[in-house]
């Protein structure tokens, strides 16, 4: 039993809990779901009896000591969790823990810097609703007013494996469970470099990023060569060290094994910044250029090729 408080505790990241298997309970079934009302989080106990359905809003501050008098009548506790289920099974107070991913044809996908989110919800829908596929998408960004909009909505349309968290990606702490799939759709500066490093050290097949505000070489480099005369204009210089920036991380995910296009993904007339990054993961690694040299020569750091020589980052 204590170790189902546990679980409980943490119910910060739940989907939902399925009360099952029961010989003496009133209700042969109980899932529990976070709602929002209000603002307020609350508890729906969904109880079902044999041919009919009730449901039940609980506060949050109620909830533990409710959830704890109607737990030992049941045989069976799963809670789920965005990408796998915990369960436990067992009676009296005496469970077995174990867990499973939620399913095989399952797919997930990272947001990096999701914003207000409209691409996150469009791709959640693609997938879930279009093409049929169980998809957890996550969503990280900065803002918590947006972050928790965001899960508002996602829980209002009963989107349950859409999530949103509030998350600096340079500062690590992010999902660590196998990825399909990462997404940045205009992720500031230097965090598309830590979504694209996230990618390459944990073998994401499949990248779709569409950087912007590349800052960080524009801001350090110094004339030293060839490329002098594209750096005297300052209008000039912006737009060629962005092409840098995105040219230097195509170079380190080819050689990395990634397969690389860059594209335009929509018109220029709708938006300046619309070079993709679109690569999935292959077994060939391709070296073409030294990009240590480039970056000692012109005097910059580039966050991607720094986090790459850091294995630890
Ligand atoms: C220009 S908005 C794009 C939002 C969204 N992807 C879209 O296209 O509508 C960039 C977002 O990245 C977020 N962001 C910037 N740096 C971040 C970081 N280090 N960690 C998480 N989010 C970040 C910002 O808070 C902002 O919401």
């Amino acid at each position: 039993m204590q170790k189902i408080l546990t679980e409980l505790q943490n119910r910060n990241s739940l989907i939902k809990i399925i009360l099952s298997d029961t010989k003496t309970a009133e209700f042969k079934k109980i899932i529990i779901r976070p709602i929002l009302i209000k603002n307020n989080l609350f508890w729906q106990f969904e109880k079902h009896t044999q041919n009919k359905v009730y449901h039940e809003n609980i506060q949050d501050v109620e909830f533990l000591e409710l959830i704890k008098l109607v737990l030992q009548e049941y045989m069976q506790i799963a809670f789920f969790y965005t990408g796998y289920t915990v369960t436990f099974s067992g009676s009296k107070g005496k469970y077995t823990k174990s867990q499973s991913s939620n399913n095989l044809k399952e797919i997930t996908i990272l947001d990096f810097g999701c914003g207000k989110s409209y691409l996150t919800f469009i791709i959640y829908h693609y997938f879930v609703y279009i093409k049929k596929i169980k998809a957890t998408v996550i969503g990280y960004d900065l803002k918590e007013d947006v972050v928790q909009n965001c899960n508002a909505i996602a829980l209002r349309y009963g989107y349950e494996n859409l999530k949103f968290y509030v998350n600096d990606v340079t500062k690590g702490n992010l999902y660590n469970k196998p990825i399909d799939m990462i997404i940045t759709l205009h992720a500031c500066d230097i965090a598309t470099d830590y979504a694209l490093d996230y990618a390459i050290k944990n073998n994401v097949p499949f990248i779709f990023s569409v950087p912007c505000c590349q800052h960080e070489i524009n801001q350090q480099i110094r004339s030293n060569g060839d490329f002098d005369i594209l750096l005297k204009h300052g209008l000039i210089k912006e737009r060629f060290c962005a092409l840098l920036t995105d040219s230097i991380r195509a170079e380190i995910l080819s050689q990395n094994g990634y397969s690389v296009d860059l594209l335009e993904f929509v018109d220029f007339a709708h938006s300046p910044k619309n070079i993709m990054i679109r690569a999935n993961k292959t077994t060939r690694k391709i070296i073409n250029f030294d990009i240590q040299t480039l970056c000692d020569k012109y005097n910059f750091k580039q966050t991607l090729w720094q986090l790459q020589k850091n294995p630890k980052n």
